[in-house]
């Protein structure tokens, strides 16, 4: 099994680039299943989670090239099979999207219920109410959903919460619908608005994506297009909190600042420089910190609140804070399982509930600890970064999954890190 070592206690220094959004190119990957077309891809992280779509569009027959890297172009025509194996569709979360592409474009879908991240219960009931409302029949045997329609029909859609997953499944079939939707309480998120704008570079109608209500009109067919995917927020903000808990100075490039305010203004409040740029050609932002920060409170919110994929990290952040901080999860019930592993390495953090109070720390110590998940493994990098000795971080698959090119891109930061085979 793998695993990182990493030497702590170096500040970050230098300039990183930030790769594709997975949560972006993952469902615009399921998308491409809606074209008559083939559709190139640009910007595509290589990561885990995209290596499994890209076997699951294969498995089902369409022809995948990758003529570069970071580039892929599906061509969906030859798509004879409208069924994800269970085998793949628990290997990621994302695989429920095919829901929405297949039954758009063919009027059947048989999927898996799918994995991905263990953080709390997960359900996927407003997808499945979203596709029965565009009428079709979906039924879920034992974990096993089909749905099927011989016809789409646009409806009325109301969202109990503003779901990013069921925002974009309903989109995506809704595309192929006959007729207007409406989604109400939508997600708002940066790849909700990445994924319409790749559907409208198909020819899709879609307006008010980035509102929390979206309107589309169903079209007959869609053509090919070419699309790059927008930076990885997350991953961004992975390294503005790496940066400014390792009290480095690092420029991070290649991303879109908006996207990133709630994490550029908590890392301000704990007293963090962070400037935002421009250099004519590309967005950065350069994070400076030379002393601990100071303690803050977070609440995770939909987007443009602080994102819960953040919030693990930032819990390692907080853990070396002169002062209390309270972390508030509201978005999933069990995202707190990095608590234990940063407790090994000396904080002092309670969870009760949904809420983890953090008593700062003056430092963390190097310890053997693992990624339960994949942001709670982002929690594990940045605190082996600023611990003081060596850590072992265990379950390192679940960081592959959503990190680009992770050793080099630290290695050229000047972190000890190496990845143990
Ligand atoms: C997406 O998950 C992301 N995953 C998650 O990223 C991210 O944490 C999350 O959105 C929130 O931003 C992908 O994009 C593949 P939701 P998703 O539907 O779509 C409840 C990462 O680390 N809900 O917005 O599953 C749900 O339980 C991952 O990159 C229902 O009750 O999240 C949660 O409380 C982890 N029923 C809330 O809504 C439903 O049918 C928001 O979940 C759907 C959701």
């Amino acid at each position: 099994m793998s695993y990182y070592k990493v030497t702590g206690n170096i500040p970050l220094k230098g300039e990183v680039s930030v790769s594709g959004s997975k949560n972006a190119a993952l469902p615009i990957l399921c998308a491409t299943v809606l074209a008559g077309e083939p559709c190139r891809i640009e910007n595509l992280p290589d990561i885990e989670d995209v290596n499994s779509l890209i076997e699951i569009l294969t498995a089902m027959g369409a022809v995948v090239t990758k003529p570069q890297k970071g580039v892929a172009v599906i061509d969906p025509r030859p798509i004879k099979e409208y069924r994800v194996s269970t085998e793949m569709a628990t290997k990621l979360r994302a695989s429920y999207y095919m829901l929405g592409s297949l039954l758009g474009r063919y009027g059947y879908a048989e999927i898996a219920e799918p994995g991905g991240c263990s953080i709390g219960q997960r359900p996927i009931d407003y997808h499945l109410r979203g596709m029965r409302a565009l009428g079709a029949n979906v039924i879920d045997r034992g974990g096993i959903i089909t749905a099927e329609a011989k016809e789409l029909r646009g409806a009325d859609i109301y969202l109990d919460m503003a779901s990013v997953g069921a925002t974009i499944n309903i989109m995506l079939a809704a595309c192929r619908a006959k007729g207007k939707t409406t989604i109400n309480n939508a997600a708002r998120e940066p790849h909700v608005v990445d994924v319409a704008n790749f559907l409208i570079a198909m020819g899709a109608s879609i307006r008010g994506a980035g509102t929390d209500v979206i309107r589309i009109v169903g079209r007959e067919e869609l053509h090919g297009c070419t699309h790059p995917v927008i930076p990885d927020q997350i991953e961004a903000g992975t390294y503005m909190i790496a940066a400014a808990a390792t009290k480095g100075n690092v420029i991070i490039k290649n991303l879109i600042p908006t996207h990133l305010e709630a994490i550029s203004a908590k890392l301000m409040e704990c007293g963090v420089e962070v400037i935002e740029g421009d250099t004519g050609k590309e967005f950065f932002i350069q994070v400076k910190a030379d002393e601990r920060p100071r303690a803050v409170n977070i609440r995770t919110l939909p987007y443009p609140g602080f994102p819960t994929d953040l919030q693990q990290p930032m819990t390692a952040l907080l853990a070396v804070a002169y002062g209390n901080s309270f972390v508030q999860e509201n978005l999933f019930e069990d995202r707190f399982n990095h608590v234990r592993e940063l407790n090994r390495m000396g904080a002092k953090i309670t969870v009760n509930g949904r809420t983890a109070a953090v008593a700062g720390v003056e430092r963390l110590f190097g310890a053997e600890i693992q990624a339960t998940d994949l942001r709670a493994g982002a929690a594990m990098i940045v605190a082996a970064l600023m611990a003081q000795g060596t850590s072992i971080i265990r379950n390192i698959h679940f960081i592959d999954r959503g990190y680009e090119n992770l050793t080099d891109k630290l290695t050229a930061l000047g972190a000890m890190i190496e990845r143990v085979e």
